[in-house]
């Protein structure tokens, strides 16, 4: 068997990259973590600060609402930023940052430790306290960051809305999360475009009570409206003397929630996924350490969206948790040429990089000429998140991008578990397609309907089995529905949500969702959204929506539209459909096709069968048709 190169469909991983990897072991790491997880996961807190430790490592008292760390102090933010400010880190980069058209800006640790002291205490002259909700809706600037990690130093909550979504889901993510006050950009800059960020925010606050104040970012400098007593520019505030660069840290508890993130699931409504200080602060310190395999003179991007939780455990938290320097890009990959990633790579010299299947197919179709312009030797290692990784794509990231030597980090997670949770490691030996297999101390299965586990290449439900750090709390306000959604198909294991297999060699490959979420280019979209979203509109009675396969976004969004009686079919009408969910959801959630019919398969108690309209949109035998109206 050779020791490196890609054998057949197995990446060995060459004897430098093993040499130079912080693990070069990972069986003996696996074996440690496995015979006593609790141990592993203490030692792994023991390397952060905190204010009291821990009296308990895990109180599973209360199945399944795990608590982590309890007893223990410690805060997040500080753990970031006051921790390396202590030590050498003083003056080492934080953050790069470019803007889409061009500019440039990098922060100290100590920079952006002072700045966010200051946005923390103009935070807390607004009247935000520890536990207070603050919804953040802004682009990829320095301030999201400092907006975030500015709430957890006061110990409030933050719930970042991603600036790609529109009205009605800010609406109700400010309603749901009772937030205080907002974070907003003017706009952001997209494509060459500006997104009008302030102008959505105020049409979402007609309809949403509670917020009493606005904090408004000055990005793209376009006229916005700004409401007396309510808005007030954050460039302003930082000329008055409250907005000192030092001062207060809340000391919160390890249990105390650090942030709400809002995410698609079966139901209709996008569910606050609740994490928090402590656990959270392991999970994400400890899994980018040792996958991404931090060393002190890396530069670290994680291309994706601070308003995902992919952005907040690998932009924002893990790396500032691990003292690294974590590069941010505005705009789009493509702007104003397709090279635009390739350029920053090799202009910032970054190390690791970190991005979806849906972006490297999207960029592969420009061909290996803008990448080939470009110097990309800095890279050591690449990584892939966010569905599964097509070998085609995996091959070209592999060869094109990272020249045959840097192996492809494919981490499986979720927004619930907060970290990696099937990942490999620089040492481990790949198969494209498959995340290898459970990060170290984590135990999942493949369990078949009747809750037993599958035979080896079986297909069946992924689990997890042992709680972790990072795992969410609870959904906010839904407890309930937390324990329905996770913990009640199979008792006492986690439901992913996802199908999978196991090979021989223990290597899962994860299939995808099994239930009504659906992954385009990436992001994770309910059709239970798309639906009431068209619903909504005046000339809809019924619509179903379902994912077909896309060469680029992975899934792509059908629909079938029943019309109110008396409303033509029309051309027009189906832009103006796709419009109207661009406006109530997001532009990410337009469908790529709207047919109208007269009916829609559905069970005797009402259900659509999304099934039986992918069945027959793909040609395929539907099945089952028992349950079947009519
Ligand atoms: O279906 C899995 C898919 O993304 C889902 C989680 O989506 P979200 O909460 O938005 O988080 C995305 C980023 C962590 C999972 O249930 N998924 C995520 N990563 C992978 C993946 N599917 C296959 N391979 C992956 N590496």
């Amino acid at each position: 068997m050779p020791s490196e190169g890609l054998n057949g469909e197995v990446f060995y991983p060459s004897s430098e990259v093993i040499e130079y990897a912080n693990i070069k072991n990972w069986d003996e790491l696996n074996k440690r973590a496995s015979e006593d997880y609790l141990g592993f996961w203490e030692s792994m807190a023991g390397e952060l600060d905190w204010f009291k430790k821990w009296d308990k490592v895990l109180d599973d008292s209360n199945k399944p609402f795990y608590k982590w760390y309890t007893g223990g102090k410690c805060n997040i933010s500080y753990n970031c930023l006051d921790r390396h400010v202590k030590t050498f880190r003083r003056n080492k980069l934080a953050l790069i940052w470019e803007g889409e058209k061009g500019e440039f800006k990098s922060m100290s640790y100590y920079a952006l430790h002072r700045e966010t002291c200051k946005f923390a205490n103009i935070l807390r002259s607004m009247g935000v306290k520890k536990g207070d909700r603050v919804t953040i809706y802004m682009g990829r600037i320095p301030e999201i960051v400092m907006a975030m990690l500015a709430c957890a130093r006061i110990g409030a909550v933050h719930s970042v809305v991603y600036g790609g979504f529109s009205v009605e889901a800010l609406h109700e993510r400010i309603e749901d999360s009772q937030s205080k006050v907002l974070i907003v950009a003017d706009g952001a800059y997209q494509r060459g475009k500006i997104v009008p960020l302030k102008e959505i925010a105020d049409e979402a606050l007609q309809r949403a009570g509670g917020i009493e104040h606005v904090l408004v970012v000055k990005r793209t400098g376009q006229e916005v409206n700004m409401e007396e007593g309510r808005d007030m520019w954050y460039h302003e505030l930082l000329k008055l003397p409250i907005a000192k660069g030092d001062g207060f840290i809340e000391e919160t508890d390890a249990e105390d929630p650090l942030f709400l993130l809002y995410t698609s699931g079966t139901t209709g409504k996008p569910k606050a996924i609740m994490h928090t200080h402590g656990g959270y602060m392991v999970g994400t310190y400890t899994t980018l350490k040792y996958v991404f395999d931090i060393h002190e003179e890396d530069r670290f991007w994680c291309a994706a969206d601070p308003g995902w939780i992919t952005g907040h455990s690998y932009i924002v938290y893990g790396p500032l948790l691990n003292g690294a320097t974590s590069f941010m890009y505005e705009g789009a990959p493509t702007h104003p040429y397709p090279n635009r990633w390739w350029q920053m790579i090799e202009n910032y010299g970054i190390n690791i990089f970190y991005t979806a299947p849906t972006a490297i197919r999207g960029l592969m179709r420009f061909g290996d000429a803008w990448v080939k312009r470009h110097d990309l030797s800095s890279l050591r290692l690449l990584g892939s998140v966010g569905e599964p990784i097509n070998p085609e794509a995996w091959k070209w990231y592999h060869k094109t991008v990272g020249n045959e030597k840097c192996p492809i980090m494919d981490t499986w997670w979720q927004t619930e578990t907060g970290m990696f949770m099937i990942t490999p490691m620089p040492c481990v030996p790949l198969k494209p397609g498959s995340g290898t297999k459970p990060f170290p101390g984590i135990e999942m299965d493949i369990y078949n309907e009747d809750g037993k586990p599958v035979k080896d290449d079986e297909e069946g439900f992924m689990v997890i089995k042992t709680p972790w750090p990072s795992m969410m709390r609870t959904i906010y306000n839904d407890p309930d529905r937390y324990v329905q959604q996770y913990w009640s198909k199979f008792p006492g294991v986690y439901l992913t949500g996802d199908s999978a297999r196991r090979d021989k060699d223990g290597y899962y490959w994860v299939i995808g969702r099994v239930d009504d979420v659906i992954k385009v280019s990436g992001y994770r979209l309910g059709t239970a959204e798309i639906e009431s979203a068209l619903v909504s509109h005046a000339s809809v009675a019924e619509a179903a929506a379902i994912g077909l396969p896309h060469d680029v976004k992975g899934n792509a969004i059908h629909t079938y539209v029943i019309l109110k009686s008396g409303v033509n079919k029309s051309e027009e009408l189906k832009e103006a459909l796709r419009q109207h969910v661009g406006h109530e959801v997001g532009p990410i959630a337009k469908p790529e096709q709207i047919e109208f019919v007269d009916s829609l398969p559905k069970t005797r108690s009402g259900k659509i069968m999304r099934r039986v309209l992918r069945a027959k949109a793909l040609g395929q035998d539907p099945g089952n048709l028992s349950t079947l109206e009519d």
